[in-house]
C-alpha cells in the first residue's frame, strides 16, 4: 500500500500534528512509506529564511525522534525533489480558479493579512502534486485537511479523463481518536501552529513542567461530571480525545474512571509526560549531529526522487509536452 504524507516546517510540533497524523504514519511505515517536510508549503507565509532553515532541521529531527525510521520509509524534504513544483504547475492548469478560493483554510488564512501571497491560494495544488507524484493510495492526515484531499481527488480524476490514466486516486486516512485535537484553551478551535494561545497547544519539546501547567490549566465547564460529550463539553472531550489517543482505550471507558475534572487533568499531565520524555530525549541526540540528520535527508531525497520523476514525466508527455 502507497502512503504518502507531509507536514510544514513552520513552528514546533504539537500534540495534535503528533495524534493526529505523524503517530499514524509511524505505525504504517513501510518501505511503500513517503512523507515530506513540506518546506515549500510553509513559504505561503511569513517566515524568515533563518527560521525556516532551522525550523526544517528541527521538523526532520522531530519525526526521527517519533519514530520514523529511515531504514523502513522514506524521509525527505519537499523543496529538494523538483518535481513537486513542476508538476504543480501543470495541475494549475486543471485546477479552477472558484474551487480553489472556496478552500476554508484559504479562506480562514487570507482573512487574517491583506496582500496575501498568491501561493497561499494555489497552495492546495502543490500538496496534490505531492500525492498524486508518488501515486499514493492512502494519506494520513488530520482532520483539517480532509477538503484538501477531496480537492486532490478531483484534479486527479479530471486529469485522468482529460489526458489518460496517469494518477491514482487517493484516500485520506484518519486516527480513531484525535484526528482534530483542540486549543486547550479555546476548545472550540483546533490546536494550531500559525494562532494559539500560550497555553493552548502542548508541544512535543515540551518540558514537563510546562506540559502540566499545560493540562492543569485546560479550560473545562462549570458542571462536574466527566463525560464524553462534544456538544456541551468539549473541554472534557477534547482532554478525553487526547488521553485515549496516547493511552488507546476509548474515551468512554477513560471518562468512566473519573468523578472530579482535577484527577483527569493530573493523570493525564502523567501520561502524556511520560509519553513524550523518550521523543524530547532522542531529538535532543539526532539535532546535535547534523552530519547524520544530512545523511538521512539526502537519501530519502534520492528515493522520492526515483518514484515522482517517471510520475511526472508520464504526466508531462500526456498534457503534451516534448
Ligand atoms: P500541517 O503541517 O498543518 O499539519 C501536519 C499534520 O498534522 C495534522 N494536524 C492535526 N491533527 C489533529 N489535530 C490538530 N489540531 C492538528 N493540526 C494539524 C494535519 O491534519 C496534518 O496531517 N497541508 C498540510 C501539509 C501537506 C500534506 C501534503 C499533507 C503538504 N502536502 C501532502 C498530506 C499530503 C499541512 O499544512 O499540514
Amino acid at each position: 500500500m502507497r502512503i504518502l504524507s507531509g507536514i510544514q516546517p513552520s513552528g514546533t510540533m504539537h500534540i495534535g500534528n503528533f495524534l493526529g497524523a505523524v503517530k499514524h504514519w509511524v505505525d504504517s511505515q513501510s518501505p511503500e512509506a513517503y512523507y515530506c517536510v513540506v518546506d515549500l508549503h510553509a513559504l505561503t507565509l511569513e517566515i524568515e529564511p533563518s527560521v525556516l532553515r532551522e525550523q526544517t532541521a528541527d521538523c526532520v529531527a522531530s519525526l526521527l525522534a517519533a519514530g520514523l525510521d529511515p531504514e523502513i520509509c522514506t524521509l525527505f524534504i519537499q523543496s529538494h525533489v523538483p518535481y513537486h513544483a513542476r508538476l504543480s504547475w501543470l495541475l494549475e492548469c486543471v485546477a479552477s480558479y472558484g474551487e480553489l478560493s472556496r478552500m476554508t483554510q484559504f479562506k480562514e488564512k487570507a482573512e487574517r493579512q491583506e496582500g496575501y501571497r498568491v501561493g497561499l491560494l494555489t497552495y492546495p495544488v502543490l500538496m496534490a502534486a505531492d500525492i498524486l507524484l508518488y501515486n499514493a493510495q492512502q494519506v494520513p492526515v488530520g482532520d483539517d485537511q480532509r477538503q484538501h484531499l477531496e480537492l486532490t481527488r478531483n484534479i486527479a480524476e479530471r486529469f485522468n479523463n482529460r489526458y489518460g490514466e496517469v494518477f491514482t486516486i487517493p484516500e485520506a486516512i484518519q486516527p480513531n481518536a484525535a484526528s482534530r485535537v483542540m486549543d486547550l484553551q479555546e476548545p472550540t478551535r483546533k490546536m494550531s501552529k500559525s494562532i494559539s494561545s500560550p497555553l493552548g497547544s502542548v508541544y512535543l519539546l515540551d518540558e514537563p513542567s510546562e506540559i502540566e501547567k499545560k493540562i492543569k490549566k485546560a479550560v473545562t465547564d462549570t458542571e462536574n461530571e466527566v463525560r464524553f460529550d462534544w456538544e456541551t463539553k468539549p473541554g472534557i472531550s477534547n482532554l478525553l480525545e487526547i488521553y485515549s489517543s496516547f493511552e488507546g482505550s476509548s474515551p468512554e471507558a477513560i471518562a468512566s474512571r473519573y468523578t472530579r475534572y482535577g484527577d483527569l487533568k493530573s493523570d493525564l499531565a502523567l501520561l502524556v509526560i511520560e509519553s513524550l520524555a523518550p521523543i524530547a530525549e532522542r531529538y535532543r541526540e539526532l539535532r546535535n549531529d547534523p552530519v547524520a540528520l544530512e545523511a538521512v535527508i539526502l537519501r530519502g531525497d534520492e528515493k522520492a526522487a526515483e518514484i515522482a520523476g517517471p510520475v511526472y514525466r508520464l504526466a508531462s508527455a500526456a498534457m503534451g509536452l516534448i
